[in-house]
């Protein structure tokens, strides 16, 4: 039977580190989150977002913009909040209605306020080992690995999904561990193979359920970055959790595994950017 690894409780004591940081160093933090438009799950994140804020000690602007906002608004605001030296951070929530661009939108954002980080320069200070904010939910999961005492040196890590916000900077983040890093996706051949090689299998396709036992050896660590709600409505992964945790090491489950992490890396990254 695995061990659980528990995102809950290592998100309350990422999250209570950075609470004691700002009290002890008498922090003023302060994180802009921009929504634009309403879409339901885009307010739950930012509602969690500003409660962490809230948590601890930090405090939070938010934008909430009508749908119809056009890209220059947006692009004219992100620029006021750049030049604003009261406010660390920036968030733009995404994703945007499909008339705005994306990519101009985090571009824009000052790479010293990008606290999601999705600038194209803190990807190439990811890249080439200089510092930089990282993604949260890729940093997230090498602290839930750290610890639970996953020992990532010289072990076989392969990845499923290859997205700019998870797959890649996950496999930079690994490889700065000394893992031997493999990145599979939608065109791989032989998956099962592939997988079944991982000692850290780390699963971000999207799928329900896709990853069952077959694709996983025996004693490997398991870390699901997936969340659906199934016929049910009950949430699950895209690890076949009843079917993988008895050959797993350790396994992280759905509620409570990565999600909660998203979060905590988050207001880390707000901390440091003070
Ligand atoms: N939408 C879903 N996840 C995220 C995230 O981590 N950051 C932002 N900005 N938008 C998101």
């Amino acid at each position: 039977m695995a061990k659980r690894i528990d995102g809950k409780l290592i998100s309350a004591q990422v999250k209570d580190e950075c609470r004691e940081k700002v009290k002890k160093e008498n922090l003023e933090v302060t994180l802009a989150v921009i929504q634009v438009g309403n879409d339901p799950a885009s307010t739950v994140y930012v509602g969690n977002k500003k409660k962490a804020c809230e948590y601890i000690g930090i405090r939070s602007l938010a934008y909430e913009l009508p749908e119809e906002t056009t890209e220059k608004q947006l692009l004219e605001l992100v620029e006021k909040l750049n030049q604003d030296d009261t406010v660390n951070g920036i968030l733009v929530q995404l994703p945007l209605p499909s008339h705005i661009d994306e990519d101009k939108v985090i571009e824009t954002i000052s790479p010293k306020k990008d606290v999601d980080g999705f600038h194209p320069q803190s990807v190439g200070a990811l890249s080439i080992g200089q510092p930089g904010f990282v993604s949260c939910t890729p940093a997230g999961i090498i602290q839930l690995l750290k610890r639970s005492g996953v020992e990532m040196d010289g072990k076989e890590c392969v990845i499923v999904g290859r997205s700019n916000i998870v797959g890649k900077p996950m496999a930079l983040l690994m490889l700065r561990e000394n893992a031997t890093v493999t990145i599979c996706h939608s065109h791989t051949a032989n998956l099962k193979e592939v997988t079944k090689r991982a000692d850290i299998l780390i699963v971000a396709i999207g799928k329900p359920k896709f990853i069952t036992r077959e694709y996983v050896k025996e004693g490997a660590v398991v870390i699901d970055v997936g969340i659906h709600r199934n016929e049910n409505n009950k949430l699950c992964g895209d690890v076949d959790f009843e079917d993988v945790e008895p050959i797993a090491s350790a396994i992280t489950p759905v509620p409570g595994g990565v999600g909660p992490m998203t979060i905590a890396m988050l207001m880390n990254n707000c901390v440091e950017a003070k």
